[in-house]
């Protein structure tokens, strides 16, 4: 069965077909289809946003949704995870959705399991593809010619999947003024993305539609990254002031949770400048179309 384990999985039109489901979902509820087909999630790593949001979309789609405590499974008896996920695999479970701190452990699974079908819920700092669907959805609904937007994206890059797969996302639907503003210590050594580099806030978001903020992700630094977060918050910490710099209509993401007052202000975090919250409500249609357009059959 097909899987979704980063958005390079998809074509340039099969992305496209997909973001237009989660308008249809959005738009109406009367769109939403019935799928018999039980779901199954397995979240190694912690999750509000997601888990939640997969959870309301399978049930949206009349669909039976297994959440498994991962933290009390058979694994802690010795089982591997692919004999579990056999074994639920054997009750019926055709769909899996899987968070995990390996990087591609799910394509492992997926090459292991042809029969079932994979879905990426975030895996360590490599992808978090239903994120970038999501994002997608809300620069689409924000901006009149995704195309020709200036996107920024600022902050932790380093570690994030979040980063990674929206500028592939982005790259694949033909944006090409895509700039990454990070201080050195948060630059991935070897990302080969077709972005603009930059260090400075201020000249980065000159004439930016859209400004995307990532989170600080503490729990992923190396034991020997030294770094002051007074040093960062001084110079990359979002606020309101910073949106005279950018065109008139530009409009603050964030993929959550947000630490407030590391990577953006409250008051920004808060204010009608943000899309925060209408990427969460995105986050259920962009998981109903994903499930519809795996499990659906
Ligand atoms: N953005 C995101 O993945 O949030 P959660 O960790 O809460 O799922």
């Amino acid at each position: 069965m097909r899987s979704l384990l980063e958005i390079s999985n998809f074509s340039k039109d099969e992305l496209k077909k997909l973001l237009e489901t989660i308008e249809l979902y959005a738009n109406d509820s009367k769109n939403y289809p019935q799928i018999k087909s039980p779901v199954a999630s397995l979240f190694y790593e912690d999750s509000t946003r997601t888990r939640v949001s997969f959870q309301l979309a399978a049930l949206n789609l009349g669909m039976k949704y297994v959440n498994i405590d991962v933290a009390n499974s058979s694994e802690n008896k010795g089982e591997t995870l692919i004999d579990s996920i056999n074994t639920l695999h054997a009750m019926g479970i055709k769909g899996f959705i899987i968070r995990h701190k390996s990087p591609k452990l799910i394509h492992q699974l997926h090459d292991a399991i042809p029969s079932a079908s994979f879905i990426n819920a975030g895996s360590g700092m490599y992808a978090h593809p239903t994120q970038t669907l999501l994002d997608l959805t809300t620069i689409r609904q924000r901006v009149d010619n995704m195309v020709n937007a200036k996107i920024v994206i600022v902050g932790d890059i380093k570690h994030s999947r979040v980063a990674s797969s929206l500028v592939t996302g982005l790259t694949l639907l033909g944006v090409t003024n895509i700039v990454c503003v990070a201080p050195s210590y948060f630059k991935p050594e070897n990302a080969t993305w077709q972005v603009d580099w930059q260090s400075n806030l201020n000249e980065a978001l000159v004439g930016a539609d859209v400004v995307v903020a990532l989170r600080v992700q503490k729990e992923r630094f190396h034991p020997e990254m030294k770094i002051s977060l007074a040093d960062y918050q001084k110079e990359y910490r979002l606020d309101v002031r910073h949106f005279s710099l950018t065109n008139p209509g530009a409009f603050l993401m964030h993929p959550g949770p947000i630490n407030r007052d590391v990577e953006i202000t409250s008051a920004l975090a808060d204010s009608e400048k943000s899309a925060i919250l209408q990427q969460v409500k995105n986050g259920v249609f962009a998981r109903m179309a994903i499930l519809t357009h795996l499990l659906a059959i």
